[in-house]
């Protein structure tokens, strides 16, 4: 294919995705089948860098692709798999780890904010590194773009660093990728503290949209949404960033600009502007639902879907590590 390459993955652990994944990444993942050569993991390696039941990893990283699809992921047009099918992900990890200094992978602020999230004490070495291992996830398939949200972009940053450094020193073996993050939607926030963004392990429940909820408690996390005590209704993230939030989120999932939003809304108050929100949300996330619940409820069509992704995306992968082990000296 002479199309661009992209690449990305998710994590299997929440269960459900949340409305920071879908806007943030999942919704460019689907975009991209139609302009690049795409590839999509479900990421159960980097699941383990905190403790997992077996039964629940195996369960969530089914459900995790179910969702892909569901989110509109077609396999004959992307390749869809599950990365601990692809061994090359842990082979050119550890090659990624011996070339980045002790340094370098400390100054990575997820590590920060995850770590201290558990204790400090608690992290494994597993969590310190794993954005190495995304690094090999990445230049495995020589992927010029990476559809991420924004809490991405340094570990992209050190993608690009890496792949530079092996290519100076054993000769042009990697692409160096760029970041595809969408300025509107790349950073989510939670509905009730508009201050950080939505994620599964920093939210509040009331706070964190969960695709696979029930419609209707959506509906009200919606309508519970935090705002401010003026009443206007203005994108103005700085001054009112939950009512921004909002705004972005209802613009996104209805097609309709912010500005043409702010004009039908004039002289109205937050309740009307929650009340759409959740409608369209309701719309959204119901048919989402039945179509999650319909991969999951014919898992022989799942299987095939993920053993022929694992194969086509191997053969990528092979190749690239084949080249770099002999450049190396393997
Ligand atoms: P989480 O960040 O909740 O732990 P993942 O690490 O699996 O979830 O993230 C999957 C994708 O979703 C990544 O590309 C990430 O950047 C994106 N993402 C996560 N949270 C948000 C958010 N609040 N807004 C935009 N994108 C997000
Ligand atoms: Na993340």
């Amino acid at each position: 294919s002479d199309r661009p390459r992209a690449l990305s993955g998710i994590q299997p652990t929440a269960g459900s995705f949340h409305l920071g994944n879908y806007l943030g990444a999942v919704r460019q993942y689907v975009a991209l089948q139609e302009s690049h050569d795409a590839f999509y993991m479900v990421v159960d390696l980097h699941a383990i860098t905190v403790p997992q039941d077996p039964a629940e990893l195996r369960a969530n990283t089914r459900l995790a692709a179910a969702q892909l699809l569901a989110a509109g992921l077609d396999p004959d047009r992307c390749t869809l798999f599950i990365q601990s099918h692809v061994p090359e992900h842990a082979q050119l990890g550890w090659v990624m780890n011996c070339l980045t200094g002790f340094g370098e992978a400390s100054r990575m602020t997820q590590f920060k904010d995850k770590s201290a999230k558990q204790g400090a004490d608690r992290a494994t070495v597993g969590l310190f590194t794993y954005p190495i291992l995304q690094v090999a996830d990445i230049l495995l398939y020589q992927a010029n773009e990476v559809p991420v949200g924004e809490d991405q972009r340094q570990h992209i940053e050190l993608t690009r660093d890496l792949a530079e450094r092996f290519n100076g020193r054993f000769g042009d073996t990697f692409t160096v990728p760029k970041p595809y993050i969408v300025k509107e939607t790349g950073k989510i926030y939670d509905l009730q503290d508009p201050t950080i963004k939505m994620s599964k392990s920093a939210s509040t429940p009331k706070g964190l949209i969960n695709l696979l909820d029930e419609p209707k408690v959506t509906a009200k996390k919606v309508k519970s949404a935090v705002t401010d005590t003026d009443t206007v209704i203005r994108f103005d993230p700085e001054n009112k960033a939950g009512v921004s939030n909002l705004l972005t989120i209802l613009s996104t999932l209805s097609g309709t600009s912010i500005a043409d939003l702010e004009k039908s809304y004039e002289g109205k108050m937050y309740g009307a502007l929650k009340t759409d929100l959740a409608e369209v949300m309701v719309d959204f996330v119901t048919p989402f639902r039945a179509r999650t619940q319909e991969y999951l409820d014919d898992p022989e069509t799942l299987d095939s879907i993920l053993a022929k992704g694992a194969e086509k995306a191997r053969a990528v992968a092979a190749e690239t590590l084949a080249q770099t082990y002999d450049r190396m000296g393997f």
